[in-house]
C-alpha cells in the first residue's frame, strides 16, 4: 500500500448496518483514519432502511461492532463522533434519495468537504439496479469533485446478468469510476502474485510451455456454508468462488508481462489471457457436495442437512476443473483449478511444476529417484512461497531428498493487513489496479458460466476429505 493521504471524501455505505459493514468496511476505515492515510475532515455516511437510527444510534452500533477489533473504547468514541453519521433511506423512493443528496451536502458544508465522493454498495445483489438508479435520479452521479461507485460481488449470475449490470451501470457512470471489489485482490500475498512474476526476471525464462508441466490452483475451505444458506444455494461454488477468486489467480499467474504497472496495462493482460482460455469441455469439470461423514449427532452436517437447505438441493460446493489456454505461451501445459467447502483444512495455493531433466541420471533399479521442482505459492494460511528441488542426503549410497527454499510473510513482514483496508484506500486515491474491469467480468462469465449450463454429475465427498495425493498440499505436509 502506497503511503500518503487520501482526499477529503465522504464515503457512503449503501447498506451500512449490514454484516460486511460491520466485520469489515468499517473496521478497514478506522484503521486508514488511524494511520492518518485518510484525511481530516472526512465522513463516512451509512444508510440503511431503519428510519429509527440516528447519529448517536448509529455511533454507538458501530462502536460495538468495532470493539470486537481490540480498540479502546476511547480511541473509538473520538473517531465514531467524529467522522460517522447515518441516513435512512426507508423505502427507497426518489424522496428518499433526494434526502439523501441533501444529507450529503448538509455533511459536506458542516465539514467543508470539497465534494469528492464515494459509493460503496454493501448490499445483495440484487438491489444493484435500483439503488444506482436511485442514486442517479438524485443527482447523486454528478458531484462538485469526483464520483466512485464500488459494486461487492457476485457481479451478475451468469454472463447474460452480468452485462445487464454493467450497462446499468454504464448509463450512469464512467468505467473509469467504477470499483468491482474482488476481495482477493486486495491481498498481499495475490499482489505479490505480480511482484514475483515481474520484479524477479529468473522465473520469466521459466514461465513457458517449454519449463512448466502443469499449474495447480487450490482454494480449500475448512469451513461451511457460514449460516448463508438463501445467497449459497442460489450460487454454488463456482459462481461464488471460480468465477471471481479463483479467476483472478488464473489470470495473474498465467497473464503476460504488461507494458507497465498501470491499471489499464495490467487489467489488459489479465482480459487478454481469461479470452485465451479455451472453452470448457464438460468431461473437464467435476462438480461435488460434502455429505457428512459419520452418522451421529456430533458429526458436522452434510450440505443438504444445513439449516435452509433443501433435502435434494443440487448445488455445488466443489469444482475442479482442467483448463488450456491457447496462447504461445501455454499451449499444452494444463491448469488445474478446484475449490471447495468443507474440505480437510484451509489453503489457498498455487502450485507450477516444472518439467523433469530430461534424462535421468540417478536411479536405482531402473527407477529414477529424481522429483520435478514445484514452487508452491501459499496466498494463506502460511504466506509464502517454497522452491522445492532435490538435495543428495550426505552419506553412501546415492539417496536424494526433495526439500524446500522457502520464504513466509510472517517472519519478513509480520502481521499483513487486511485486504479491504488496502482496497478502500486504493478507491479513496483512484488507484483502479486491483479491481474488475466490465469486460474482465464478462470475460470471465463466458469462461465459466457455460459449465453451468450443462446438466453435470455432482460427486459426494465425506466432510473434512483431502485428496492425499494432491500435488498442491506443501513439502511440508
Ligand atoms: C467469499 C465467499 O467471497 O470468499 C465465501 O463468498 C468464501 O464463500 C470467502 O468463504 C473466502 O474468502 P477468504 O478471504 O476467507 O479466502
Amino acid at each position: 500500500m502506497e503511503s500518503g493521504r487520501a482526499e477529503p471524501t465522504i464515503f457512503v455505505i449503501v447498506g451500512g448496518t449490514g454484516d460486511l459493514t460491520r466485520r469489515k468496511l468499517l473496521p478497514a476505515l478506522r484503521s486508514l483514519a488511524e494511520q492518518e492515510m485518510l484525511c481530516r475532515p472526512h465522513a463516512v455516511l451509512a444508510v440503511a432502511r431503519d428510519r429509527e437510527i440516528d447519529d448517536e444510534g448509529y455511533r454507538r452500533w458501530a462502536r460495538e461492532a468495532l470493539a470486537s477489533a481490540g480498540v479502546s473504547p476511547e480511541e473509538l468514541r473520538d473517531w465514531c463522533d467524529r467522522a460517522l453519521y447515518y441516513q435512512p433511506i426507508g423505502e427507497a423512493t426518489g424522496t428518499d434519495y433526494r434526502a439523501l443528496a441533501a444529507r450529503i451536502e448538509e455533511i459536506e458544508t458542516e465539514l467543508g468537504l470539497p465534494g469528492n465522493r464515494v459509493f460503496y454498495l454493501a448490499l445483495p445483489p440484487r438491489a444493484f439496479p435500483d439503488t444506482i438508479e436511485g442514486l442517479a435520479g438524485a443527482g447523486l452521479d454528478r458531484a462538485p469533485g469526483w464520483v466512485r461507485l464500488v459494486i461487492e460481488k457476485p457481479f451478475g449470475r451468469d454472463l447474460a446478468t452480468a452485462r445487464e449490470l454493467n450497462e446499468v451501470v454504464h448509463r450512469h457512470f464512467d468505467e473509469s469510476q467504477i470499483y468491482r471489489i474482488d476481495h482477493y485482490l486486495g491481498k498481499e500475498t495475490v499482489q505479490n502474485l505480480l511482484v514475483f512474476r515481474f520484479a524477479n526476471a529468473i522465473f520469466e525464462s521459466l514461465w513457458t510451455r517449454d519449463r512448466v508441466e502443469n499449474v495447480q490452483i487450490t482454494v480449500s475451505e475448512s469451513i461451511g456454508i457460514e449460516g448463508r444458506s438463501g445467497y449459497y444455494d442460489r450460487a454454488g461454488a463456482l459462481r461464488d468462488m471460480v468465477q471471481n477468486h479463483v479467476s483472478q489467480l488464473l489470470s495473474l499467474i498465467g497473464m503476460e508481462v504488461p507494458s507497465s504497472f498501470a491499471a489499464d496495462a495490467v487489467r489488459y493482460e489479465k482480459i487478454k489471457l481469461l479470452k485465451a482460455i479455451r472453452p470448457l469441455r464438460p468431461e473437464d469439470v467435476v462438480f461435488g457436495q460434502y455429505e457428512r461423514s459419520e452418522p451421529g449427532d456430533g458429526a458436522p452436517p452434510g450440505y443438504r442437512e444445513e439449516p435452509g437447505i433443501a433435502p435434494d438441493s443440487s448445488t455445488e460446493t466443489y469444482v475442479a476443473m482442467k483448463l488450456w489456454v491457447d496462447s504461445w505461451r501455454w499451449q499444452g501445459v494444463p491448469f488445474y483449478i478446484r475449490t471447495g467447502k468443507r474440505l480437510a483444512r484451509r489453503l489457498t495455493q498455487i502450485a507450477v511444476t516444472f518439467r523433469a531433466s530430461p534424462v535421468c541420471l540417478f536411479e536405482t533399479d531402473g527407477v529414477c529417484l529424481t522429483n520435478p521442482n514445484v514452487l508452491y505459492l501459499t496466498l494463506q494460511p502460511d504466506e509464502g512461497f517454497a522452491l522445492c528441488f532435490d538435495v543428495k542426503v550426505p552419506g553412501e549410497p546415492y539417496r536424494l531428498q526433495t526439500l524446500p527454499l522457502d520464504f513466509y510473510y510472517h517472519e519478513a513482514f509480520g502481521p499483513i493487513p487486511d485486504a479491504y483496508q488496502t482496497l478502500l484506500y486504493d478507491v479513496l486515491v483512484g488507484d483502479q489496479t486491483l479491481f474488475v474491469h466490465a469486460e474482465e467480468a464478462e470475460a470471465s462469465w463466458r469462461l465459466f458460466g457455460a459449465s453451468l449450463e450443462t446438466e453435470a454429475k455432482l460427486h459426494g465427498y465425506p466432510v473434512g476429505s483431502w485428496d492425499r495425493n494432491d500435488a498442491s498440499v506443501s513439502n511440508s505436509d
